[in-house]
């Protein structure tokens, strides 16, 4: 299994307000099964010694590409030098990472929930594609800031089986408020969740669903190694506090009764 390659950048675009959606393609892409992995991009400068981890979004097969959305900083950022890279270049790429969300469990009587809040929505996509593919029913509930930030509705909506509802903070885009609030106008009990975006997302996610044994949460943290070497990015274990969990290597995708949010 290969674990770092140099990926060559199919395309680039800024796909909304300071959000560019990224292709690569290689080899990596045959190891990529699992929605919710990342994988670790080192920008091309040489003061900016650590790796971005960035979710995959989704990926082709055949073509053996790969796309990735991310959120732009500030001219003093790495994502900022990432966004000027152009087609034809290569990046290191370090992948795929981590731990994604379980599917086979799911089956197709199933309803299953997906939550995602901002830049957490991408690695919904593909893990919406395969739960689709098992023919269950699935409600999307994505949140956003407001409609210039908003991402990947249409390919949401274009796949079978899936129901989906968007709310932004400020009402510039479908429901007015929080995605939390789309949680409480729910009709039907869901068999699975699944969730990635900010912690008070989160933490309004597995409040509500506490009980329910399919529950997977994913969790961000500041990373170096990205390969579980250097405790960089230690969360605690809910079961054990003591026992510290690496977000990198133990996730990003957690068990929502696993792990302290
Ligand atoms: P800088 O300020 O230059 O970063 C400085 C250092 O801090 C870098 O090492 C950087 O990696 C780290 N850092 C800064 N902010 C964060 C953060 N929020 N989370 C983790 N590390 C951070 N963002 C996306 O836009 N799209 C995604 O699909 C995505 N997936 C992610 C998946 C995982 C598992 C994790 C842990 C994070 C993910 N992020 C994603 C967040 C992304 O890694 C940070 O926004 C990005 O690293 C910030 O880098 P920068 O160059 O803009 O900022
Ligand atoms: Fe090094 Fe997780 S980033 S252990």
């Amino acid at each position: 299994m290969k674990l770092q390659e140099e990926m060559l950048i199919v395309s680039q675009k800024e796909v909304a307000e300071d959000i560019f959606e990224l292709v690569l393609q290689g080899d990596l892409v045959n190891d990529m099964e699992i929605a919710g992995q990342f994988l670790q991009l080192k920008v091309p400068s040489q003061d900016l010694l650590l790796r971005r981890p960035i979710s995959i979004s989704s990926w082709n097969k055949q073509e053996k590409t790969c796309t990735l959305l991310y959120r732009r900083g500030d001219k003093t950022t790495g994502t900022y030098l990432l966004s000027k890279m152009v087609a034809g270049q290569a990046i290191d790429i370090l992948g795929p990472l981590g731990k994604g969300f379980p599917v086979d469990e799911v089956t197709e009587t199933d309803h299953v929930l997906i939550v995602g809040g901002g830049i957490g929505v991408p690695p919904l996509y593909e893990l919406a594609k395969q739960l689709s593919k098992k023919g269950c029913q699935i409600t999307v509930l994505l949140g956003f800031a407001r409609a210039e930030v908003k991402i990947l509705e249409e390919q949401f909506v274009q796949l079978p089986n899936v129901q989906v509802k968007v709310a932004t903070d400020n009402g510039s885009y479908g429901y007015q408020g929080h995605v939390g609030h789309l949680l409480n106008q729910l009709d039907q009990e869901a068999d699975a969740v699944y969730a990635c975006g900010a912690s008070m997302m989160l933490k309004a996610v597995a409040t509500k669903f506490e009980s329910l044994e399919r529950l997977y949460l994913s969790m961000e943290a500041r990373m170096a190694c990205g390969i579980g070497a250097c405790y960089a990015c230690v969360v605690p274990d809910k079961k054990d506090p003591t026992h510290a969990l690496k977000v990198c290597q133990d996730g990003p995708v957690f068990k929502g009764n696993g792990v302290v949010i």
